[in-house]
């Protein structure tokens, strides 16, 4: 059975994870579940990978403020890079095998502006900085020093990313140094966070990159098209896992271009991952890419190539955290 399409006729709900009251399936469209009725048109939505419902909600509550969906974008993922105890985002992000945390980060709005940073070192938030790069350069994409002097002129301060934890973590994992990405790493991995408000879609991931991966690496998070692609007039898609499948496959700008030709944001997030699940020979333990995408009415959709993807849906204030369909029904060898 681990070739074949799974197909769940219902949403799975975490209900451990689920701190507003349940709402309507048919509120939210997602990958292989029908029928689907109502309509999303209109409402405030925002659309997070891996059990980020904290960063949907503030997300929301800046929106609320009169936050537009860049800035309320912006603030939700800024509360993940904060978090210490999130191990793959901003501070506390587990470092590359030298032991610097070096972190990736891209945005993109409604009229097809972009920014991002990548490897970046010793700044907090570079999800804000990508907005900096956005809306205060000629440019899309800023990397390593060239990043951290950017944002230092503009006056963010300098800190120390590696924390305790991971610190510790550095130290075990050198032991060995193996080099074995995991799958769905205890259950988070990139923040990528889609949305829309006023009618306006925009996006943003952030990321510290995958956890020892060699000096220099750079993941698909800062890079438009793989990580994130936004069309205002279209819809958002973000992408999480192992960067270099989107990398190669331009899954995130795929999916929009899907959903360009009218497929659904759940149908477009199945045939991108599709196109690459088809073509993995021999182990599919480090190729999970898990995928999120929300159309221009507000239609919601994700699928991963493998099981366990979870992503965080708030609509109107009303979150909830749903499994993703995957490719493959199991992690196998
Ligand atoms: N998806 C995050 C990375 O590969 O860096």
């Amino acid at each position: 059975m681990s070739n074949t399409i799974k197909r769940r006729s219902l949403l799975k709900l975490f209900p451990a994870y689920i701190v507003a009251p349940t709402i309507i399936v048919s509120q939210v469209k997602v990958a292989g579940c029908t029928p689907v009725s109502g309509s999303n048109n209109g409402k405030t939505i925002f659309v997070s990978t891996w059990n980020n419902q904290s960063a949907n909600r503030i997300a929301t509550q800046s929106a609320k403020n009169g936050k537009n969906t860049i800035d309320a974008i912006v603030d939700g993922i800024s509360h993940v890079e904060s978090d210490i105890n999130d191990m793959s985002v901003g501070k506390g992000g587990r470092p590359d095998r030298e032991g610097d945390v070096t972190l990736d980060s891209c945005i993109m709005d409604h009229e097809g502006n972009a920014g991002g940073v990548c490897y970046m070192k010793d700044i907090e938030h570079p999800i804000q900085v990508a907005r900096d790069v956005m809306y205060h350069t000629p440019h899309v994409l800023l990397a390593g020093d060239g990043a951290t002097n950017f944002a230092l002129q503009r006056g963010y301060e300098k800190i120390n990313l590696l924390s305790t934890k991971a610190k510790i973590a550095y130290k075990e994992w050198k032991v060995k140094s193996e080099y074995k990405p995991t799958p769905n790493i205890e259950q988070h991995d990139t923040i990528g966070m889609i949305g829309i408000h006023d009618r306006k879609l925009g996006g943003g991931c952030s990321t510290s990159g995958l956890a020892y991966k060699m000096q220099g690496r750079v993941g698909d998070s800062p890079i438009i098209g793989a990580g994130l692609y936004v069309d205002g007039e279209v819809g958002a898609c973000t992408a999480t896992g192992m960067g270099e499948i989107m990398m190669k496959n331009l899954s995130s700008f795929l999916v929009v271009e899907f959903m360009r030709s009218g497929d659904s944001p759940a149908e477009a997030c199945r045939k991108a991952v599709k196109r690459v699940a088809d073509k993995i020979k021999g182990s599919k333990k480090d190729q999970q890419m898990g995928l999120i995408a929300i159309d221009k009415d507000g239609n919601v959709g994700a699928y991963s190539v493998l099981p366990g993807f979870v992503y965080a849906v708030t609509i109107d204030g009303e979150t909830n955290v749903l499994e993703s369909d995957s490719f493959f029904d199991v992690i196998d060898e």
